[in-house]
């Protein structure tokens, strides 16, 4: 895992975005795992401005509410079509959103598996981290080597995502459909993006606390090829700064983002 830490949250964001247009530059055909949040909007609007080409992208998003239609303003499938895909030349047919709405949830997640596995796998991963420590909706308890299925939201989940839905935690669905913890680390690199001081214990746990399967997004310190990008307010938790710092002033692949 490497951390890489930006003066505020412009600086993290177009930090991802370029990163993330890097690597679409150097496979037009790629797949990439999607996220959704506040967080997100702000990637989204400086990704959406750069100079390139989705077509050949597929796309998978982390999950989707469940009882919520694909039209419904406050799914996912609309959030991605509002913040993303309506801006770039994307071909909506090779994008993918959990169906919420399924009538049979079960064999939903199971397709949504296969078509992963059919399109070779997920390339990059975007993520966000909920302030319970979910990436994707795997809340605390969440199995490490989980799949895509159906999960209950916490508490914390439904009141800081309320506002996406008037305000009101009770009107956020319950219930959701989406990526495991270990469909998530299959891919083969994960960008996770965290800004504001909100986030700050949260990634203290994730990046330096004991993996746990109550803080989902601990799992990935499993993975090879990790990156935690997060500004000032985010880091302002981490014990090991120091180091972290040296390694983005030393590596290599990082010359060009360095001020
Ligand atoms: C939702 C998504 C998560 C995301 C989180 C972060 O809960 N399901 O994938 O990580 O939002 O939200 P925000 O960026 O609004 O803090």
């Amino acid at each position: 895992m490497e951390i890489i830490i930006r003066p505020d949250a412009g600086a993290a964001v177009e930090l991802v975005s370029r990163l993330l247009a890097m690597r679409i530059g150097n496979k037009p055909a790629c797949v990439l795992g999607l996220a959704t949040g506040r967080t997100m909007e702000q990637l989204y609007e400086h990704l959406s401005q750069q100079t390139i080409s989705w077509q050949q992208c597929r796309t998978f998003n982390l999950d989707e509410y469940i009882g919520l239609t694909a039209d419904d303003p406050q799914s996912y499938r609309q959030y991605m079509q509002q913040h993303l895909f309506s801006r770039t030349d994307i071909d909506v047919q090779n994008t993918h959103v959990p169906d919420g709405n399924a009538a049979d949830l079960k064999q939903a997640a199971l397709d949504y598996e296969q078509a992963i596995q059919a399109a070779g796998g997920i390339d990059v991963q975007l993520l966000g981290i909920g302030e319970a420590g979910h990436i994707g909706f795997n809340e605390p308890l969440s199995a490490i080597m989980s799949r895509t299925r159906d999960k209950c939201l916490t508490p914390t989940t439904r009141r800081q995502n309320a506002a996406m839905f008037g305000g009101d935690a009770e009107r956020v669905p319950r219930r959701a459909l989406t990526m495991g913890v270990g469909t998530i680390l299959d891919a083969r690199e994960i960008l996770l993006l965290a800004t504001g001081k909100a986030k700050a214990s949260i990634i203290a746990q994730a990046v330096e606390g004991p993996i746990t399967s109550m803080v989902s997004a601990s799992a990935l310190q499993l993975h090879p090829n990790c990156k935690v990008i997060v500004d000032e307010e985010a880091a302002s938790g981490l014990q090991g700064r120091e180091y972290y710092d040296f390694v983005f002033h030393n590596e290599p692949e990082w010359a060009e983002f360095r001020d």
